[in-house]
């Protein structure tokens, strides 16, 4: 029979249930705050890691019968409560937030941490056992950071992990390895390690990190020092700073300090005082002119302005430099700064000089990175900015530290081994390498100071090579900070995570290296269950990224794995990622690079997809995790399994980020992460027709699947994600699906259908008598705001709404409802709307109904798009919505207001039933927190929401709907049942519970 699956046996739990959105909320608070992140996040960077909730959430749900016990399922999860509970502790947050009240926390321990109970593992392994056989094996082909392998391994189930890139195989074995081989010791061994390495670093670093007594501070220790980027000044050739901003303190209550640059234009050089800004004495009234913005200079010599290719010449010829403009100290009474004094230029001076005697050396021996920057890139800027070679993103003095730690640790290591043992050696040596990297993630110049936070902020605080101007740089050999930091976190992140609860049964877990289009190593059948979590499109160039840790790790830890680092960079042939500059040559236009990366993206996604289907028994079950807001990239997801041979049987979004963020109207930072869940397709599942069954079918299940994702607590934008899985279940029953007449049909024609039922199901909620009549552009800003929740948001989020509508973002634009700034798209305000004065008869006849025969002046177009409350005709049905809004501010709002909206109303013939007022009543139902309060900023930019809300009632006689905000009462938790939560205990002694610190934003 055509349209099967091959599942045979027990249906899972993930394929008939999943608390989905308690899981989300575990996520959203391992995200919640730096003190809340994982400890993997410490160990080492690497990019789009996903929460471990959501990881072993994906892993024992696809290995678990559906008929699983739902409260150890639970309990396994590392729920403090029920799913109930969870959801409901959420809500009181969320109402708190919302109302500004401070509340106790009401969650519990945090997922991730939670002591995982032997007798619910024997649960689990017996339960599973009787579904597979046999303990399930598990394999993440593409494992990144570690999140699923860690968390299966954890349950105590026989895990694979694979990964193409060197570095993260690096972070693997220690994530996935030493912690359950060695445990927390490992940590004490190496911090014992570290200190004496630490002590061999300061005794050759020391005297190039001078302690001088300053006036104002005394002898302080410096933490970091700030430097400016400098280029010759185009007219006197005097090297000038470029500074976006002189502020060093910039902190949201109390004083800013500033650095103030004093220029002696006769000698050619410059130096800085601090300053408080403020008005008591020595203050300045403001931080000094910018000398850099967008790309642009000023000369601190002569003022002029200084090109952006005058700077990017300067850089390539080798002629930029930097100036140490600023000491950050560490004084009892806090954070303070100091210009710098003669002492710290004679030291940067000896450490350079003590760089050029050792570099040929180091070279020689290959302990710094010789290694070009490679030309073809997205990010060309290293070698925009005149750092051609990885060893260019170190000052001299940086680099001379980082030689010296390479060195020293090479040094170190036959006495480790000898004491330690080779095993438990290397793995020390291991962890200081990744102090190494740590380190000059942080110490780098691209690493720059932040004004705000007061502390440093590191390179890949981006997730790119952008060039800063001014950065900060550490003083290693302080005690307690530089080195000693770098050492502290990296181990103490590794004892968290060797901390973590795990299954008594101990785990190994078999680590590869090599591309997941070609395990090599595994027989056909010889998988239960992948769950892979694989690159989104062109998200995170990985491998472009890494290269600044894989030039290190070759000469750190090169010599135990060879084969990982015998390349010059890492290899990025196989890497599955769309990179348009990998198919960027002389010929080809930005367009066709960028369609064929898509295709070669696709390609090795089906083949990642082909491989999985051979090492699965015939069976087993794939899970994927999925991240994206782009249409183009589910379809090429969808498009890959299909092809592969794969049907989808279930689909869970599980926000992982930003619900808060809905309060703030600003931003839409809602993220999910969709859990997609395919089983192999049966042979001859025959072709499938995209006929009027077919296409209803797909809508039906679309719409039903938004529906209860909406129940379960999902924001509207998952909800429309989420939808497609479903929607493709369906499609992806068949080998292949046609039209009637033959033609293929592409995945993105039965997305756009899904799409379009899911849209018109949320329209249809919100106006109740339908919005006939209403012009597109105005559904597709209703769609925006309900969906969205905020002004501003990501161009691709608009997108996908615009497809469910039928309309581009560029037709809102042109009918002058948004703004697009490169990715940001804003909604404009009716007041933002406003025209200065209202049309004259003749010009609105012009510009809203075309030229009128005879016409005298011509009006100008941009006017149309325009309105004023006194305008004697509207274009549309939202400019008539806008315009009584715009009247009812003008006249005061209350009583005054709603008279002047009456009048505007009845000039224009707008009454109860029509298009205008269903608009209204819809505007309002999908109004974002945020607007309905004058006290927000969003609040305050769009009245409209309020003056609409206040109109429905007196002159259309509709009453509005509940706008009322609930107040989070202490006692609903124990209404549920939940008496003392019981939070992070390593929280509460640190002081550091996320909660508690977002209610304080
Ligand atoms: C989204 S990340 C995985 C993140 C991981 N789940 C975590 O939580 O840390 C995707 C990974 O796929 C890897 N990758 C890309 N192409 C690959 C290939 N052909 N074979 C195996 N891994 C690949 C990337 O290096 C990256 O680490």
């Amino acid at each position: 029979m055509a349209g099967k699956t091959q599942a045979a046996g027990p249906r899972l739990l993930i394929e008939d249930w999943l608390p989905a959105a308690a899981i989300g909320v575990e996520c959203m608070r391992e995200r919640g705050s730096a003190s809340a992140l994982a400890p993997t996040t410490f160990l080492h960077v690497w990019w789009a890691r996903r929460p471990l909730a959501a990881s072993r959430a994906a892993v024992l749900a696809s290995v678990l019968p559906a008929d699983f016990p739902r409260d150890v399922f639970e309990r396994l999860l590392g729920f403090w409560g029920t799913s109930t509970q969870i959801i409901a502790a959420e809500e009181m947050l969320t109402a708190a937030r919302a109302t500004g009240q401070k509340i106790t926390n009401p969650h519990g321990k945090r997922a991730f941490r939670a002591p995982l109970y032997e007798n619910d593992i024997r649960a689990a392994h017996s339960a599973t056992t009787e579904v597979w056989g046999h303990l399930p094996t598990v394999m993440d082909p593409m494992a990144g950071g570690g999140s699923i392998p860690l968390e299966s391994a954890r349950l105590g189930l026989p895990t694979l992990a694979n990964e193409y890139n060197p570095v993260a195989c690096s972070v693997l074995e220690a994530t996935l390895d030493y912690p359950f081989r060695f445990g927390p010791s490992l940590a004490n061994r190496a911090r014992k390690w570290g200190a004496v390495w630490r002590e061999r670093f300061k005794n050759k670093l020391e005297r190039f990190f001078p302690t001088p007594d300053d006036p104002t501070y005394g002898p302080t220790p410096p933490l970091c020092y700030i430097f400016a980027r400098t280029v010759p000044c185009p007219s006197t050739g005097h090297p000038t700073p470029l500074v976006p901003d002189w502020h060093l303190l910039k902190p949201s209550g109390g004083i800013a300090i500033v650095a103030v640059p004093v220029v002696d234009k006769k000698a050619g050089t410059w130096t800085t005082t601090i300053r408080p800004v403020g008005v008591g004495p020595g203050s300045v009234a403001a931080a000094p002119p910018r000398t850099y913005s967008k790309g642009k200079g000023i000369s601190l010599f002569s003022g002029e302005g200084i090109p952006a290719e005058w700077i990017k010449a300067k850089a390539q010829a080798g002629e930029m430099g930097s100036a140490l403009y600023a000491v950050a100290l560490k004084t009892p009474q806090g954070l303070k700064f100091r210009p710098p004094l003669p002492a710290d230029r004679e030291a940067l001076a000896a450490a350079a000089q003590h760089l050029a005697e050792r570099r040929r050396d180091w070279e020689a021996r290959n302990l710094i990175p010789t290694e070009e920057y490679p030309l073809v890139t997205t990010d060309a800027r290293p070698r925009t900015y005149g750092m051609p070679r990885w060893a260019d993103m170190f000052s001299p003095r940086q680099l001379l530290g980082f030689g010296v730690l390479m060195e020293e640790l090479h040094a170190l290591r036959p006495q480790i081994l000898a004491k330690e043992g080779k095993e438990m050696g290397e793995a020390v040596v291991h962890l200081l390498a990744f102090v190494l990297d740590k380190l000059a993630n942080w110490n780098c110049i691209l690493s720059s100071w932040n004004v705000r936070a007061q502390t440093v902020r590191s390179l890949f605080d981006r997730h790119d090579f952008s060039f800063k101007t001014t950065f900060s740089e550490m003083a290693p050999v302080t005690a307690g900070s530089g080195l000693a930091w770098a050492i502290d976190n990296t181990l103490s992140a590794f004892e968290e995570l060797a901390k973590l609860p795990h299954a008594e049964a101990r785990t190994t877990v078999a680590l590869s290296q090599g591309s997941a289009t070609s395990l090599v190593q595994l027989a056909d059948g010889a998988l239960d269950a992948i769950v892979v979590d694989p690159p989104y499109s062109d998200n995170v160039q990985y491998s472009e990224l890494a290269d600044f840790f894989y030039v290190w790790l070759k000469r750190s830890q090169g010599y135990r794995h060879p084969e990982w680092f015998a390349s010059l960079l890492c290899d990025t042939a196989e890497e599955a990622v769309k990179n348009d500059a990998r198919f960027r040559t002389g010929r080809t236009t930005a367009k066709e690079a960028a369609a064929l990366a898509q295709a070669h993206y696709q390609r090795l996604m089906t083949e990642v997809f082909v491989e999985a289907r051979r090492v699965l028994r015939p069976e087993g079950v794939l899970t994927v995790m999925f991240t994206h807001k782009k249409q183009e990239a589910w379809e090429a997801l969808f498009a890959s399994l299909i092809e592969a041979g794969f049907a989808i049987s279930a689909t869970w979004p599980v926000m992982t980020e930003g619900a808060h963020s809905l309060h703030q109207a600003q931003k839409n930072a809602a993220q999910s992460t969709v859990i997609l869940v395919a089983r192999v397709r049966a042979a001859h599942a025959g072709t499938g027709y995209f006929d009027a069954a077919m296409q209803e079918r797909i809508r039906r299940i679309a719409a039903e699947t938004a529906q209860r994702l909406e129940s379960e607590g999902l924001n509207a934008v998952d909800q429309l994600v989420g939808s497609f899985g479903p929607a493709m279940g369906v499609f992806s029953a068949f080998d292949a699906v046609r039209t009637d007449t033959g033609a293929p049909v592409s995945v993105g024609a039965a997305i756009d259908i899904a799409a379009e039922a899911v849209a018109g199901w949320r329209i249809g909620k919100l106006a109740a008598g339908g919005l006939q009549g209403v012009e597109p552009e105005a559904q597709f800003a209703l769609l925006c705001w309900d969906t969205l929740q905020a002004a501003e948001f990501r161009f691709n989020e608009a997108k996908l709404l615009g497809n469910a509508v039928g309309m581009d973002v560029a037709a809102l634009e042109q009918a002058g409802l948004i703004t697009t700034k490169a990715d940001k798209v804003t909604i404009l305000s009716a007041a933002d709307r406003r025209r200065a004065t209202p049309l004259r008869e003749e010009e609105a006849q012009q510009l809203l109904f075309g030229p009128l025969p005879g016409a005298g002046k011509k009006a100008k177009k941009a006017d149309a798009l325009k309105i004023h409350p006194r305008d004697p005709a509207f274009r549309t049905h939202l400019d008539k919505a806008q315009a009584l809004a715009l009247a009812y501010a003008d006249a005061g709002g209350g009583a005054g207001g709603i008279g002047a909206a009456r009048a505007l109303a009845l000039r224009h013939g707008i009454k109860a039933g029509d298009a205008t007022v269903r608009l209204i009543e819809a505007l309002v139902r999908a109004a974002p927190p945020a607007v309905r309060r004058p006290q927000t900023a969003a609040g305050a930019k769009f009245p409209e929401f309020r003056a609409w809300y206040a109109l429905l009632l007196p002159l259309f006689g509709i009453t509005p709907p509940d706008w009322s905000e609930k107040t989070p009462a202490q006692g609903a938790l124990a209404l549920l049942g939940h008496n003392a939560p019981a939070a992070d205990d390593e929280d509460e002694a640190n002081g550091e519970d996320e909660e508690e610190d977002e209610e304080e934003e």
